[in-house]
């Protein structure tokens, strides 16, 4: 069939748990397109030079698989200990060994080579993430002339920060085969043109394009979303209720994977700093749902134990036989599940170091009850702040600041919080997952399928 969507991503959906940005927004895009979606089978394998058919979801999937030897060099180690801290700034992070880099430029020819051979000619190609940097030019040296579009959902790493890399210069390269470059936010886009801009190679055409060698490419910002009605839709269900017996009186939620960059060490210290001053006799508690991730990985390993300790240590200094003041809690959440949560809660606390967007920002807006909304504490180093202006803002390196934070948003009057509740639920409305593809697409779409340099000259 001709004119098909091929998406591509590390990670497809394999239960209806889903947790990781990508992941929720993708299956939400795609709800209603007939798109076939290509990413990692769950389990390692051999067969590693076939596509395998996956049954069970809305939209067409198949997945690749990777050998035990890939997860841990390519997916583990280039993808998650070399790419991921240099974006999410954490060069002290950063793992570099050879047989990483090899593993990660292997397995993105092999899927280049997977997908080349079931192209037509009308397919367009969207691929996703940091697991892909050197797709599309191992596309190209296939000669694949479609076109394909590339969204980084991470933040894109501070030009000073590319100097990590082995061979720095490659990464625009790569960039540059991408027919348009998607980034989360516009502070994103201004360092990827700084990158360019820095790059002899690199000349920009009156349009704002980059032409790079003999290919042209649009670097620009399309903010991720969420299903505002479905989520909110959700949210607003009756129910049994979410916490059985054990209710808190009130509480602030927190929903992350358990990464270093979401800051949840100062979350808790900051948590802990507000307790110490609390109103007499109020007894709030901090709901954290946390799953694991990459847990292969020392950093995460790390952090894993230095949160379970101060954990320990607030409820060892604060709890009574009657509240628990942090409970967390260590596995996914059905969603249905998770939106009534975010909508009894008093506050969310979103403290990331660095995040491409955060989607969990947006879920709680969207969850909110509108006559008597709770307050989202918003760090202001994830994407979403640069628009939602009307969040609380904090700095999440400053723990008595996010502390001051939770006591203003435990009192706020009703009026203070309906009208920071309208001005950044108009943020996630505008910035809707469906307008969020569809604008992706429409421009990937209106880029010229081969390059003619004639129209520029
Ligand atoms: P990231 O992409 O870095 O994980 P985001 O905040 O953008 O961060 O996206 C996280 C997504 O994963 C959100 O949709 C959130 O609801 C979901 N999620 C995170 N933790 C859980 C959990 N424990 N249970 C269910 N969903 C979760
Ligand atoms: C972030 C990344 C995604 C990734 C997700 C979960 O959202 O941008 O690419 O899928 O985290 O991480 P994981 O390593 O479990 O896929």
């Amino acid at each position: 069939m001709a004119g098909r969507l091929i998406i591509i991503s590390n990670r497809i959906p394999t239960n209806e748990h889903l947790s990781g940005g990508l992941v929720v927004a993708l299956h939400d895009a795609l709800a209603c397109t007939d798109a076939v979606w290509i990413g990692a089978h769950p389990d390692p394998g051999d067969n590693i030079e076939e596509l395998e058919e996956l049954i069970g979801s809305k939209y067409q999937k198949f997945a690749f698989r990777l050998t035990e030897e890939e997860i841990q060099n390519y997916y583990l180690g280039y993808a998650n200990s070399v790419i991921w801290p240099l974006c999410h700034r954490r060069g002290d992070l950063v793992d570099m060994r050879s047989e990483y880099q090899s593993a990660y430029l292997k397995v993105n020819a092999r899927i280049a080579r997977l997908v080349a051979t079931q192209l037509e000619p009308d397919d367009i190609i969207w691929a996703h993430d940091y697991h892909f940097l050197p797709l599309a030019a191992g596309m190209r040296e296939l000669g694949v002339k479609n076109r394909i579009g590339f969204f980084l959902h991470i933040p894109f790493p501070a030009l000073g920060d590319l100097s990590v890399l082995s061979k720095p210069e490659t990464f625009a390269a790569d960039l540059a085969q991408f027919d348009l470059i998607g980034l989360q936010t516009r502070s994103d886009v201004a360092r990827c043109l700084e990158m360019f801009r820095a790059d002899p190679r690199a000349e920009f055409l009156p349009d704002g394009s980059v032409k790079f060698n003999d290919r042209v490419t649009s670097v620009r910002s399309f903010p991720i979303g969420i299903d505002t009605a479905g989520f909110a839709s959700e949210a607003c269900h009756a129910g049994l209720p979410v916490f059985g017996r054990e209710t808190p009186e009130e509480y602030i939620i927190g929903v992350d994977r358990l990464d270093y960059s979401k800051g949840l060490p100062n979350r808790f210290r900051a948590f802990s700093k507000y307790l110490e001053t609390r109103p007499l006799g109020r007894k709030p508690c901090l709901v954290q749902i946390a799953p694991p991730t990459r847990q292969q990985v020392r950093a995460y390993q790390d952090i894993t134990r230095e949160l379970e300790e101060i954990a320990g240590h607030v409820n060892g200094t604060f709890a009574e036989l009657d509240w628990t003041p942090v409970r967390y809690i260590h596995r996914s959440v059905p969603r249905a599940r998770l939106a009534r949560l975010y909508r009894q809660a008093k506050a969310c606390l979103v403290t990331s170091l660095a995040d491409g967007m955060n989607l969990v920002a947006k879920e709680y807006i969207a969850a909110q009850n509108p006559d008597d909304p709770g307050v989202l504490i918003l760090s202001r180093f994830a994407g979403v702040a640069e628009d939602m202006t009307e969040a609380l803002l904090i700095n999440p390196y400053d723990i008595e600041d996010i502390a001051k934070a939770i006591a203003i948003a435990m009192d706020m009057p009703l009026s203070e919080r309906k009208e920071r509740h309208a001005a950044s639920l108009r943020i996630v409305e505008a910035t809707d997952v469906s307008t969020w593809s569809k604008n992706f697409l429409r421009v990937l779409k209106e880029r010229p399928i081969s390059v003619d340099f004639s129209r520029y000259f």
